[in-house]
């Protein structure tokens, strides 16, 4: 349990922990590339952690070493650096046991694609949270491509049996913008005897594609002018080899120190060397819109990602509207986003974010409870939410696991009146472990 109150200001620099996504494609695509790759910045969160033991059973070889950052600031850090010793495309092993994802969906989806080119047969399994989580999206774009994947009857959850083997090309049109399907799709194509297409109706993040390309591999990307939905083409036969990469931080995780610098009075935070990948930049864009002052500085290119330092100053938001193809580059901070939206002058709606219903938890459900605990006006919506501007004031609020839960009303104690209490905040270590202490050194 931990308790807030409304903090005078929160002033400082802060690095935030490596990207969750990149961090686990990193480790992915090294395990099933010829040669070395070298992880600088790996993120050592549980749902990571997962991936690597997930590998490490499958008899790929990671090595773990904890080193001062080299940065081009000078700053003295420490970083996790992993070393993934990748023997290609289909040299894992059978585990000879059930794979554990424990809480993590991007882990399960995309080792689902390559697990669906090896010569075994696998299992998946995770805790309560995911094995209550959609897999049919990923059955059964596979199930297109050959790959007969098996779940309890017509359950379409967790566990899942994959009957690995033979893949075939395929032609997928995806009614959702998710970037694990995607990378599912993408990952079994790299086994497939020919082209895969992949269609999705908006761009979702695309940090697969970005390494896959670093790797060695062959793809296209396609749109058509006017049109918001975009086709990935996958050309499978090129070697992918061993990358030296550098894991951007986290934006998702950037998310609660932005909305923290601009609620809470007196503020002026600067967030160092963030992801600003413009398939994950919507909530830049969404504290733009509500007249929060943010500046991006010093913005580079780290190996195929872009990156940036933030700063954020205290200021007065105004409610927007948030909805269509912006929403992939801002679902995980949808959390952090209603906050700000329920300390904003004015009414805020959120759209076409139905995919929130299967997250972590059914978060558009618990959004809705949780800010109304707090005595903010909402209404739920059959895709998003309505918030109208108030008052924050303290509540006792469940997580109930969901680590952006936790740390979104986290931010919403810091901006209230009263005190907040998070009734089990250790699931921060799902993403960000030492998110309270970063917190702490700020204020
Ligand atoms: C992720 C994709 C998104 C996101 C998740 C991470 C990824 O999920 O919500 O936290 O790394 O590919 P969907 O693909 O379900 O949208």
């Amino acid at each position: 349990m931990i308790k807030l109150s409304s903090l005078s200001s929160l002033r400082g620099e802060l690095t935030v922990p490596g990207d969750k996504s990149i961090s686990h494609r990193s480790v992915m695509l090294g395990a099933i590339a010829e040669g070395d790759t070298t992880i600088h910045g790996f993120l050592s969160s549980e749902d990571c952690l997962a991936t690597i033991d997930c590998f490490r059973k499958m008899g790929v070889s990671i090595e773990e070493a904890c080193v001062p950052a080299e940065r081009a600031d000078g700053e003295e850090r420490m970083e996790t650096v992993l070393t993934v010793h990748g023997n290609g495309l289909r040299s894992l092993k059978d585990p000879g046991v059930t794979l554990n994802a424990m809480n993590s969906g991007t882990t399960v989806r995309l080792m689902s694609g390559i697990l669906a080119g090896q010569s075994f047969v696998s299992q998946i399994t995770g805790d309560d949270s995911l094995r209550s989580r959609p897999m049919g999206r990923i059955i059964k774009p596979l199930g297109l491509m050959g790959v007969m994947c098996a779940t309890a009857a017509g359950s379409e959850k967790l566990p899942i049996t994959i009957f690995g083997g033979q893949v075939q090309p395929v032609r997928y049109e995806s009614p959702i913008a998710s970037a694990q399907v995607k990378s599912c799709v993408l990952l079994a194509g790299l086994y497939a005897d020919g082209p895969t297409f992949y269609t999705e109706p908006a761009l979702s993040r695309n940090h697969t594609e970005l390494m896959l390309g670093s790797f060695g591999a062959n793809l296209k990307v396609k749109k058509k002018p006017g049109e918001s939905a975009v086709t990935t083409i996958l050309y499978p036969g090129t070697i992918l080899t061993g990358q030296d990469i550098r894991v951007p931080g986290d934006i998702s995780s950037a998310a609660y120190f932005l909305a923290a610098g601009l609620l809470v009075p007196d503020s002026c935070i600067r967030l160092k060397g963030v992801g600003i990948n413009e398939t994950r930049d919507g909530i830049l864009r969404v504290i733009r819109a509500m007249g929060g002052n943010l500046v991006t500085e010093n913005v580079r290119m780290e190996g195929r990602e872009a990156v940036a330092d933030i700063a954020v100053r205290t200021s007065r938001l105004k409610g927007t509207v948030i909805g269509g193809s912006l929403i992939p580059t801002l679902i995980d901070e949808i959390p952090i986003i209603a906050v700000m939206a329920a300390a904003a002058d004015g009414t805020t709606v959120i759209r076409d974010a139905a995919e929130l219903k299967v997250k972590e938890t059914n978060r558009l459900e618990e959004i809705v409870t949780d800010l109304r605990l707090m005595g903010i006006g909402v209404e739920e919506t059959d895709d998003g939410m309505i918030i109208h501007g108030g008052t924050l004031t303290g509540a006792r609020i469940d997580p109930k696991g969901d680590h952006r839960l936790a740390m979104a009303f986290s931010v919403a104690g810091l901006a209230a009146r009263g005190t907040t209490t998070i009734t089990d905040e250790r699931c921060v270590r799902i993403s960000y472990p030492d998110f309270y202490d970063d917190l702490l050194s700020l204020s």
